[in-house]
């Protein structure tokens, strides 16, 4: 893979008189995986939702594999191969796990990830699709990667909260993206479900560009290729995870003096 995933061109996003994101400029390379750190309140989220097409920029560019995509709708975006990690909410509680990945697949094929249709227009859907070779193996493949084999037909409303988080990345992952973009996906796990999750992170996205926020810093100097670090709205450093270590600009502004690895 080469080329450019994603860049972004003096990206700009003001809540009511509140400038929130002040002129962003980012490139994640094919194939990298990027973790976007920053205190609370940064602007990490209202990137995503810059860059996902919920939000539209004040000012400023987004390309989306050199195709410049600013303003275009979330599930135009998802047409074209760019995945959120979909909130627990957006689960289908009363669905099994595999059905819940093959509705994934289904809508990812179709762009309307992003307007998922009522519980009673996704069974006629999915009964359409049901037989569809490709659907199925789309969600097998999903299913396998996170290791949901034991769940595929529990009730997804019936997981514990870090089953449902592997659930949520299965449905990013089952609907074909190429770019994934992972808002803390470790946040509320345990240190052993976090290193798990890590592990299969690196896994699946092994043929993908990930950019993920988070704010376990094991997790992002395990997982990432290079990490930026946005402060009130402006990415004020881009290295390699040893360079962001030594970076005294990301110290004094995020870290402080508190050691790395302490920080959470
Ligand atoms: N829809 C909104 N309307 C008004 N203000 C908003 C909205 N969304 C976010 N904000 C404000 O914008 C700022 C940045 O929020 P954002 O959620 O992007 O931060 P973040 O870096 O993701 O923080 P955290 O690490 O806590 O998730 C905050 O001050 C927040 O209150
Ligand atoms: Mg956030």
């Amino acid at each position: 893979m080469t080329g450019e995933a994603l860049r972004l061109e003096g990206v700009t996003r003001r809540f009511g008189s509140t400038p929130v994101l002040r002129g962003v400029d980012l490139t994640v390379r094919m194939g990298e995986r990027r973790a976007l750190i920053g205190p609370n309140g940064a602007g990490k989220s209202t990137l995503f939702n810059v860059v996902g097409g919920a939000l539209r920029p004040g000012s400023g560019r987004v390309l989306l594999a050199g195709r410049d995509v600013t303003g275009e709708r979330s599930h135009e975006l998802a047409r074209m191969g760019l995945g959120r990690s979909f909130q627990t909410t957006r689960i289908f509680a009363s669905l099994t796990v595999f059905d819940n990945l093959r509705c994934a697949a289904l809508c990812g094929r179709s762009g309307r990830q992003d307007r998922l249709p009522g519980l009673g227009r996704l069974f006629t859907l999915l009964s359409a699709w049901s037989r569809s070779p490709d659907i199925e193996e789309c969600a097998q493949r999903a299913l396998e990667a996170l290791e949901l084999n034991h769940v595929a037909f529990a009730l997804a409303g019936t997981l514990d909260y870090g089953t449902q988080r592997r659930l949520d990345l299965g449905i990013a992952l089952a609907s074909g993206a190429h770019t994934l973009l992972l808002d803390e996906p470790t946040a509320g796990m345990n240190r052993e479900e976090a290193a798990h999750a890590v592990a299969l992170l690196r896994e699946v996205s092994a043929d993908k560009t990930l950019v993920l926020i988070e704010h376990d810093l094991d997790a992002v100097f395990a997982l990432a290729d290079r990490v930026s670090v946005l402060v009130a709205g402006r990415v004020i450093a881009t290295g390699t995870p040893a360079e962001i270590r030594a970076d005294e600009a990301v110290r004094a502004a995020y870290l402080g003096a508190t050691p790395m690895r302490d920080r959470r």
